[in-house]
């Protein structure tokens, strides 16, 4: 019999060609703004050669009202704003649906849809604060928008509220290399901000695989989590301060560079995962760790998600300080990667299997953590806990296996409709969601060759106990909903999970946030909420219960 490194190396030189280009740093590659390819991604969803306009939201969840406390804009509100902007910052339709407002409109799902005729592009923080004043003096709800690349809904108006886009907010203020601190605007694209660090021998503490679109201001607003929290923690401890404006214009500026500092209550957290409710954030100050000298990444395939369990006891116990990420993904999030080829993708593992891991250690000295992985993986082969592993020899290689994983999101997204839920969970019962909600539906007669469901998917961040289930189906459909919540909000409650791990509440949660928090700390969020913003114009009808 071969020895387990043997095999590995075998396997990975049989299917990792070295020849494909992928850059690193476009591993998803989304769409810009207002490109011609926008009216496939907003606004007009594409289900093979028919083109179907995205519904209303407003049409779609009726129980919505527009709130009446806020004015229509009129044209007298228009021209005041154009005097608070620079010259091409105000965007105005002729009607909801001018294409040049769609992308705006539209959410990346193609599943929410505004009918917002204004959106306005402030250039400094200065005219954020301006703007913001006068739409809380004149009563006209207000919906900040970073990449768009929100998955529950939050991004987008449901009415006419304006859309305050950080598109042109988007310089580095200022960079220390010794303590790693990095100050920027709001609307500074991730991808841009890795890109900048890169040069400078660091990198940012979050990847996702939206980092093409979404903005700093955005990862901040939702508390992203992403693919590097395993190793760097959350926005809560990167994050080392904040620039917001309120809703009254005033500019609540702490851009701290200090780790420490224990002066009062510490405000910025409450705009971390505020998702555009209490304020508009426009600059970020963040803790950037160096670049790691050695990088490895291997994709395993196992049998059971019990094999994945004992894989990460295992990574945990072995490669402990260099392990910096654990993703899983379950066959039929393969076969969907597979099946719309995204970026070319193929599987380098000579066959199927159950589940995938993708398992990534950084660290400072390659020949140790070369040594570390090996013998880890060896192990797992020889326990029979894994099946067959690659292990890449080079960066474009690395790249090619990343974007197995971070492919997945936009294989969803191409079936057609796709539901998308954020649950952390303990792991023993991880997947057990995906099994009874797959169950559930193929009871229900919804699942299966020919029907309205075409796919349930589990994939993850194994690491930090957060599952993707994805359910994808022929187009979005009231009675499809109503199979899956509230069961899956129900289940993750059950077992003392949380209904949104990364990707915020938005207008998809916000009715369900109580299965997840007390009604004490609901009726506590609705203060601090009528603290920040007395006339409720930030982004309404979301994130808390109407
Ligand atoms: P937007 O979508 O524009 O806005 C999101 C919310 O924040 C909205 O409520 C908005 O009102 C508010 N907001 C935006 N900017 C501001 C601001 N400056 N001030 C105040 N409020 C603001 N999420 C993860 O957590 N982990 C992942 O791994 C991940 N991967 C993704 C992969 C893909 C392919 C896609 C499409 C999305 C992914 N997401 C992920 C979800 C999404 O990308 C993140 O939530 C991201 O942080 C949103 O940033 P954005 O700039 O696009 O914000
Ligand atoms: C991911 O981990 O890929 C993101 O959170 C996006 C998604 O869940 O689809
Ligand atoms: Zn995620």
């Amino acid at each position: 019999m071969l020895a387990a490194r043997t095999r590995l190396a075998q396997s990975l030189g049989a299917a990792l060609p070295r020849t494909t280009t992928l850059a690193r740093l476009g591993r998803v590659h989304l769409p810009a703004l207002s490109t011609s390819s926008f009216l496939a991604r907003r606004g007009f969803a594409t289900t093979g050669a028919e083109e179907k306009t995205v519904p209303y939201t407003a049409d779609k969840l009726t129980y919505l009202k527009r709130d009446p406390a806020f004015n229509q804009i009129t044209e007298e509100h228009v021209a005041h704003l154009r005097t608070l902007l620079s010259p091409g910052s105000l965007l105005v339709g002729q009607s909801d649906n001018d294409n040049d407002l769609l992308p705006y409109n539209t959410d990346w799902m193609n599943k929410y849809r505004g009918k917002s005729q204004i959106v306005v592009r402030p250039r400094t923080t200065e005219e954020v604060s301006k703007v913001l004043a006068y739409c809380n003096e004149q009563r006209l709800a207000v919906v900040p928008q970073g990449g768009n690349t929100g998955l529950v809904g939050g991004s987008v108006p449901v009415f006419d509220e304006i859309v305050l886009s950080t598109n042109l907010l988007n310089k580095v203020r200022k960079f220390d290399p010794i303590s790693g601190t990095l100050v920027c605007d709001a609307g500074c694209i991730l991808e841009s901000l890795e890109n900048y660090l890169g040069d400078r021998g660091h990198i940012m503490p979050l990847d996702l695989g939206a980092k093409g679109s979404c903005h700093i201001g955005g990862n901040v607003a939702t508390n992203a989590g992403g693919l590097r929290l395993l190793r760097y923690g959350s926005l809560h401890g990167t994050v080392l301060g904040l620039e917001v404006v309120l809703p009254d214009g005033t500019v609540l500026e702490n851009l701290s560079t200090l780790r420490k500092d224990n002066t009062g209550y510490d405000l910025k957290q409450l705009f971390i995962g505020s998702e555009g409710t209490l304020g508009i954030i426009t600059g970020v100050s963040i803790l950037t760790p160096k670049k790691p000298n050695a990088v490895n990444v291997a994709l395993v395939g196992l049998k059971s998600f019990e094999h994945v369990q004992q894989a990460f006891l295992g990574a945990r116990e072995n490669l402990s300080e260099i392990l910096s990420a654990f993703e899983c993904w379950d066959k039929s999030a393969a076969h969907l990667v597979q099946a719309h080829s995204v970026q070319g993708n193929r599987n380098p593992l000579a066959e199927e299997h159950p589940f995938y891991v993708l398992l990534e250690t950084s660290g400072s000295n390659k020949e140790h953590d070369d040594e570390k992985l090996g013998a880890y993986l060896e192990k797992l082969m020889e326990n029979e806990i894994i099946d067959d592993g690659v292990i890449a020899q080079d960066a474009t290689q690395i790249l090619n296996l990343w974007s197995l994983r971070e492919s997945i999101p936009e294989a969803c997204s191409k079936s057609g409709a796709v539901y998308k839920y954020d649950i952390s969970m303990p792991l023993p019962v991880f997947y057990q969601m995906v099994e009874d909600v797959r169950a559930r539906l193929t009871a229900a007669g919804v699942y299966g060759p020919e029907k309205m469901v075409t796919d349930v998917i589990g994939y993850g961040h194994v690491g930090d106990g957060n599952l993707h289930l994805n359910i994808t189906a022929k187009k979005y459909d009231g009675e499809i909903t109503k199979l899956i919540e509230p069961y899956v909000y129900e289940w993750a409650a059950k077992y003392s999970g949380s209904i949104s791990a990364e990707h915020g509440l938005g207008l998809m949660k916000a009715p369900y946030v109580g299965y997840s928090k007390s009604g004490p700390m609901i009726d506590m969020m609705k203060r601090i909420k009528k603290v920040f913003d007395p006339h409720g114009i930030m982004n309404p009808y979301k994130f808390l219960p109407q």
